[in-house]
Formats: structure tokens, sequence, C-alpha cells
């Protein structure tokens, strides 16, 4: 240590010693200070749960969960009043939105008079302010407790409704609505016994298109000038494309000049219902699955929405 520079703030072994110590010791609680400050930064701030490990969780939850279950499990069915309470009730006891009151006979004779199946079938997929299902899902309560949420109103406000065939173990549990929904006819409805229907007509809807020949797209190119000659146009593409779908209301395609279908829709500002039609929606392919332009689409768009008008 002798040869330490004069000054040099060691001078003893003991400081010498001292000085080694605290060498190592003050980085690492340094880094032991650093390493706490970065974890508590996550700390959730005033008024907000943001970070929280809920929170966190639902953000990074993967966006499509399977649930396995067991198909052959035993199933417990509600019963007809037990879904009527949990889920019926809230419109159907007090007759909210117009729907049929409870126990009320002449709110219902004249819906008990088009059969069980076809109540079912609507209770199903829904009518007016009535959403599908009671707005349950199908996980919730199965076509067999909705039918027997059916029998249970109807029931108790005159008809002699048989409670549903209840489902086999083990069948898909789609076969129950199979009789109610294929009662509908054309309807395209939605609800899994339907969408094979639904399928089969948008194969029919697809076979109908190819037959159009695609010359008859008409007046294409720089004829659509003047509005005259776009409101032709729009008729034209309608008749060869658009009313494969939208004449009968296939796969629940506004019907055209069906009032009440197009209304909720109209709400929307008409460049958001162009694109629509431009880039398609659920079911509805882009330009009706056709190749014409889009000044021809958009005028076939304003030639269905002038007769709902
Ligand atoms: C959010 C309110 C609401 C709920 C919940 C609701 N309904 Fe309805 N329901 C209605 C309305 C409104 C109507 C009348 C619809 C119409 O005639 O346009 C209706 C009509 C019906 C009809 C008669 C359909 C017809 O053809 O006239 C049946 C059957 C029915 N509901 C069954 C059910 C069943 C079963 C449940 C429970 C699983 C249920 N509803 C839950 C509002 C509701
Ligand atoms: C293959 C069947 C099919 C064809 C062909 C078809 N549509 Fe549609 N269209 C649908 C269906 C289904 C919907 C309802 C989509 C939804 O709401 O999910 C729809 C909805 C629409 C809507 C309403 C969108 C909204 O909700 O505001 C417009 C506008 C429309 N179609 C225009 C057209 C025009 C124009 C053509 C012809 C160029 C055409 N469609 C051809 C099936 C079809």
């Amino acid at each position: 240590m002798s040869e330490a520079p004069h000054g040099a703030p060691i001078k003893t072994p003991g400081q010498l010693i001292a000085a080694v110590i605290a060498a190592f010791a003050i980085p690492i609680i340094v880094i032991i200070l650093l390493a706490h400050y970065v974890d508590s930064s996550t700390r959730t701030g005033a008024g907000t749960d943001g970070l929280s490990d809920a929170e966190v969780a639902k953000r990074v939850a993967p966006i499509g969960q399977v649930e396995i279950r067991d198909a052959n499990a035993p199933r417990t069915f509600k019963t007809g009043e037990e879904v009527y309470k949990a889920v019926c009730s809230a419109c159907h006891a007090s007759g909210a939105a117009g729907a049929p009151k409870f126990t009320n006979t002449g709110d219902w004779a004249p819906r008990i008079a088009q059969g069980f199946d076809t109540l079912w079938h609507t209770a199903l997929t829904g009518k007016g302010a009535m959403p599908p299902r009671g707005g349950t899902s199908p996980d919730d309560y199965s076509d067999y407790e909705i039918g027997l949420a059916v029998a249970y109103m109807a029931n108790n406000a005159g008809a002699h409704f048989e409670n549903p065939p209840k489902p086999v173990p083990g069948a898909p549990a789609a076969g129950a609505a199979s009789g109610a929904a294929a009662a509908s006819g054309a309807e395209a409805a939605s609800g899994p016994a339907a969408s094979d229907q639904g399928a089969a007509q948008a194969a029919a809807a697809v076979a109908a298109l190819a037959s159009v020949p695609q010359s008859a797209a008409p007046a294409t190119g720089g004829a659509a000038q003047t509005t005259a000659d776009a409101s032709q146009a729009g008729k034209a593409l309608y008749q060869s494309v658009c009313q494969a779908c939208h004449a009968a209301g296939v796969l629940n395609a506004p019907k055209f000049g069906d009032k009440e279908a197009w209304a909720p829709r109209l709400k929307d500002p008409i460049d958001t219902i162009y694109n629509y039609a431009l880039h398609g929606k659920g079911a509805m392919p882009p330009k009706g699955g056709s190749n014409a332009s889009d000044a021809d689409v958009k005028a076939a768009v304003d030639y269905m929405i002038s007769q709902v008008k």
C-alpha cells in the first residue's frame, strides 16, 4: 500500500477490504432495486384496472375457444316452466314490446292457431321484436327446451299442445328442430337445422347465377352516364343477378320490396350500404357474385332501395 499515490482514499488494508466489498455489494443492491422498480411499474394507475390480471387475461385470450363437452353425457333438461321463468317471462309476463302475454288467451289464440311446429320454429328463429330463442344461445337451452317453453306458454293460454319429442341422447342436438325448420318452407332461417337448407338454397342461387350470361350484366362501360341510364342499368343488373337471392329472400337476404326487411338496413348511411353490396356482407357475396362495375352495383342498390321507400 506504500506505493499508493499520495492522497489516495484507501490507506489501510481494512479500507481496501471495505472498498472491495462495497464494489460488489452496491451494484447488486442497485440491480435489486432496479428489478423491483421495473416489476412494480406494472401496478395499475389510480382509477384503472386495465392491467389487472383478469383484464390482461381477457385481452390475450385466444379468439376462438373450443369447449369440449361429452356429447354422450346424459343431459338434464329444464322444464318448460323453468325455461319460461328464466328467459321468456322477461317479455311474455308483462307483454313487453308487444309480446303475447302469459295466460292471455286473446293474445295467444291467433298464434296457437298456427300450430305448435310453427310457433316452435318462430321461437327458435325470432320474429319482429322477439329475439331468436328469446335471446339465448343453443348452448344455454336446446331446441327441445325452447319447444317445452313454447308448449308451456301456449298451454297456459288455452292450447293443448303435446311437448316436443325428447331428443335421442347422442343424436345431434339440432335434430329436434329439423321438422319445425323444414316446415318453414322457403324461408332460410338461422339456426343449425336450417343451415343445411340455407346451403342448398345458396347452391341453387349460385347455379342460377352461373346460368346468367355475364354479358347480360347490363350497360357496362361508359354507358351509365346519365341518371336515366344508371337507373336502367341498376334495374337490369338487379334482374340479371341480385334477384337470384333478393327476390325470394334466399339466405335471409332482405327481400325486394319488403319495407320491413329493409328498414333496419336503411338506417345505415348510403355509402355503408353500397359498401356491403360491393364488398359483401355475411352470406351476401361481393357484387352479388357478378363482375359488374361499381357504378352498376350502386345503381342496383338504388333501384332496390327505391322500391322500399
Ligand atoms: C325480448 C323480449 C322477448 C323474450 C325474452 C321472449 N319473447 Fe317471445 N315474443 C316477443 C315478442 C315481442 C313477440 C311478438 C312477435 C310478433 O308477433 O311480431 C313474441 C312472440 C312469441 C311467440 C309467438 C310467435 C308467433 O308466431 O306469433 C312465441 C311462441 C314466443 N314468443 C316464444 C318465446 C319463448 C319460448 C321465449 C323464451 C325462450 C320467448 N318467447 C322470449 C318477445 C320476447
Ligand atoms: C347469393 C345471394 C345474393 C345475391 C346474388 C345478392 N345478394 Fe344482396 N344480400 C344477400 C344476403 C344474404 C344479404 C343479407 C346480408 C346480411 O345482412 O348479413 C344481402 C344484403 C344486401 C344489401 C343490404 C346490406 C345492408 O345490410 O345494408 C344490399 C344493399 C344488397 N344485398 C345488394 C345486392 C345487390 C345490388 C345485388 C346484385 C348486384 C345483390 N345484393 C345480390 C344475398 C345476395
